[in-house]
């Protein structure tokens, strides 16, 4: 089947040596976002648990000249989509293309995809939702059919000082609560800990702290067993991320979360970052409380439930 094109301009799938091109259209759309070609390329093209998920990124032409991009991404096995990062350069806009575009990316997902979000797209997204100030960017979704159906929050905070982890440390091992860094060598106890607690997309996220040196994770330990962590550095590390972190349920209260968050934002201190974020979040107040984080970013999450193909 062959997809409406506008006249005079051509779509085709990207590949990394576009990145440059890519680049120049992001810098200049995605104004509220401060992103390096590096951050772009780990949006685009770094495919993660390429086992369950499938990428594509397509490239609008315009004699020679890239005019626009969309990514799409989707996950057969829950029968969900996501129209990842996109962007129209200025002098091209309304004449379609992102229209054009978003038929070409829904056309890869399998028939019986049912639902189809913007931007969230598991471990490796951006942003976790549209922020409506990109505002030419919310009227396409709304034209596409998309609903908006929550909102969330990134929250941010300057690493001024190092957060005093040594007491509270000291204090939760005289309860027989030990925190210490993970090393490769705790995959195993780390399998059996999500497997029973916060699921596998964590698991995959804890995974990806072993790509740092040292492994940007963090643990709880009672009686030999995990019963918390927290993580950073996952992706987007030029801004700082922190996250995921979890601890189970009958685990909370005792001032492990804290300490383990602080762990955290001292490694990205330690770094040189002179902020972090605190993304898609969750528990509000927590952040606040301990480490004075606000909320920085508003995010509105939409989606679309499909019927058919769209074309
Ligand atoms: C959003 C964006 C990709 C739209 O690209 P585009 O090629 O101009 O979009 P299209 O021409 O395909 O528009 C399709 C429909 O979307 C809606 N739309 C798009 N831009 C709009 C605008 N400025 N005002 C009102 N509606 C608009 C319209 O309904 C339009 O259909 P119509 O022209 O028949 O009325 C472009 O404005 C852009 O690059 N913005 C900045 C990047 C961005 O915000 N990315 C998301 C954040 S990561």
């Amino acid at each position: 089947m062959s997809l409406y094109v506008p006249p005079g301009y051509t779509i085709r799938a990207a590949d990394p040596r576009d990145l440059d091109a890519l680049y120049t259209i992001a810098a200049d759309t995605f104004f509220l976002e401060s992103i390096t070609p590096e951050m772009l390329a780990e949006k685009l093209f770094d495919d993660r648990r390429h086992d369950e998920f499938r990428w594509v990124v397509y490239v609008a032409e315009h004699k020679g000249r890239v005019a626009g991009f969309m990514q799409g991404v989707s996950r057969p096995a829950q029968r969900k989509a996501w129209m990842g990062l996109f962007g129209v350069a200025a002098v091209d806009r309304r004449r379609g293309l992102a229209r054009a575009l978003y038929a070409h990316i829904a056309n890869c997902w399998p028939l019986d995809t049912a639902e189809v979000e913007a931007l969230a797209i598991p471990c490796n997204y951006l942003l976790p939702g549209l922020d409506p100030r990109y505002t030419e960017a919310l009227c396409l979704l709304e034209s596409l059919g998309f609903q908006r159906f929550t909102d969330c929050v990134n929250m941010g905070v300057e690493l001024n000082e190092p957060f005093p982890v040594e007491g509270p440390i000291a204090e939760l091992a005289g309860k027989g609560v030990q925190i210490r860094r993970a090393t490769p060598a705790d995959r195993g106890l780390l399998d059996a800990f999500f497997e029973k607690s916060f699921g596998d997309s964590w698991r995959y996220e804890a995974e990806l702290t072993f790509r740092n040196d040292p492994p940007s994770l963090h643990l709880a330990f009672r009686d030999e067993r995990v019963i918390a962590f927290s993580a950073h550095s996952t992706q987007n590390r030029e801004w700082g991320f922190f996250g995921p972190m979890g601890t189970t349920p009958e685990c909370r209260g005792l001032g492990v979360g804290r300490v383990l968050l602080w762990l955290c934002l001292n490694d990205l201190r330690d770094a040189g970052q002179p902020t972090a974020v605190i993304p898609w979040v969750g528990p509000i107040s927590f952040y606040h409380r301990w480490a004075n984080c606000r909320v920085e970013r508003v995010f509105w999450r939409y989606r679309r439930t499909l019927t058919q193909q769209v074309s």
